[in-house]
């Protein structure tokens, strides 16, 4: 036996992954499976991009990059900033990361010592509990109501916020449940975090990606906010592992040097692809997209009640609805394992977001055409109207 930590013993599985390969499995036999479980686009990365990425792979732009990334990319993304959001955003303060999982990961180790406190919503991303949980900080749960939209109040944070709290980490839109923290909300959150000398961490990975609105950024209420953000889904670029954060002045050299020791450089290849995702004509391409996961969640949302999935409050962004199961079954686990089988359709048990509530909801990822979140609602209908 080679000993293993009690750290990598104690890691929870990201059950949507299991989920997956139980799908995977049922395809191998022939089975049509309806993947609504992975937090994933379905769309392909952008032409352009992909070509900005082949370019620089026949030149041989292979070799390291510095740590926080290229000169260009980070200028581009201040850029970015400015023209969408009218915020001045010195390149010096981007940091390019491996997606936004490697930005957690340094803002976390950037906020917090072996003990300390890092105040999570829950139901949240799954993976941010293991995140602190790895590097010896303490998680923990704040509770968050759908007559909040899922999201914190501030009265909530102020509570929450007992000795050895460092820091906090919230999410808008949020996964699993695609809805946003109000801007007064986040100012007042901003206001009792700096209060308390602490770090507010907003993931902004899925902040493009608003329905009906403008995309907004934390930077504009609360300027000293560590930003995570990612070319992952918005940009169609899950697996270029790409993302970057925007951290305040007094931070940028000590997370230069943890992203320096901790993964050297971000991917080079993905970040000379990605000066291609600013173009007008991405930018027009990545628009149409999210106009049509509007429609997508427009259509979900009508269906879902008559199926007995209860919609608390309202997604308004990112392309996940987290729904009420228990009128259907009350263990979501067994109910996404059901249906998965009979009807061929995979979803995520709520257990993966939320330890609280998570055994009573569902997330459906709409990451699938509209015709086949139509047949997967038809199928639906069939196994759990004849129940
Ligand atoms: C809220 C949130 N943050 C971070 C990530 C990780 O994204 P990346 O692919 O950029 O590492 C995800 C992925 O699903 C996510 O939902």
């Amino acid at each position: 036996m080679v000993n293993l930590s009690a750290r990598a013993a104690a890691m929870e599985p990201f059950r949507v992954m299991q989920i997956l390969g139980e799908a995977q499995l049922l395809e191998a036999g022939g089975t049509d499976v309806i993947h609504l479980e992975v937090g994933e686009p379905d769309f392909a990365t952008p032409d352009a991009i992909i070509a900005a990425g082949q370019r620089a792979l026949a030149t041989g732009v292979t070799r390291y990059t510095a740590a926080h990334g290229t000169a260009a990319l980070r200028a581009a993304i201040s850029d970015d900033y400015r023209r969408l959001h009218g915020i001045e955003v010195d390149p010096e303060r981007v940091i390019v990361t491996a997606g936004a999982s490697a930005a957690i990961l340094l803002a976390l180790a950037a906020a917090t010592d072996a003990g300390d406190g890092v105040l999570l919503p829950d139901p949240g991303y799954a993976c941010n509990r293991q995140f602190v949980t790895t590097l010896g900080a303490r998680p923990v749960l704040v509770p968050v109501a759908p007559e909040s939209s899922f999201q914190p109040t501030a009265e909530q944070i102020d509570a929450a916020w007992t000795p050895g709290v460092r820091a906090v980490m919230l999410a808008s839109p949020a996964n699993p449940t695609g809805t946003l923290l109000p801007p007064s909300e986040l100012a007042a959150i901003g206001k009792i975090v700096r209060d308390r000398g602490g770090v507010l961490i907003m993931d902004e990975i899925y902040g493009r990606l608003v329905f009906g609105r403008e995309p907004d950024t934390a930077l504009r209420l609360v300027s000293e906010a560590i930003i995570v953000n990612s070319f992952s889904k918005y940009y169609a670029m899950t697996g270029w592992r790409l993302g970057w954060m925007v951290v305040p002045d007094s931070w940028i050299e000590p997370v230069r040097r943890l992203a320096q020791n901790l993964f050297v450089a971000p991917s080079t290849v993905a970040q000379a692809a990605a000066l291609a995702a600013f173009e007008p004509e991405t930018e027009f391409l990545l628009q149409a997209r999210v106009n049509e996961l509007e429609d997508r969640r427009d259509f979900l949302l009508s269906a879902l009640p008559e199926l007995g999935f209860q919609v608390r409050a309202r997604p308004e962004g990112a392309f996940y609805i987290y729904a009420d199961s228990r009128a259907l079954d009350p263990d979501s686990e067994a109910l996404c394992a059901r249906i998965l089988r009979d009807a061929g359709v995979a979803l995520t048990p709520g257990t993966d977001f939320s330890p609280i509530s998570g055994r009573n909801h569902i997330r459906i990822a709409y990451t699938q055409p509209r015709e086949r979140l139509e047949e997967a609602v038809a199928r639906l209908r069939r196994v759990l109207m004849t129940k």
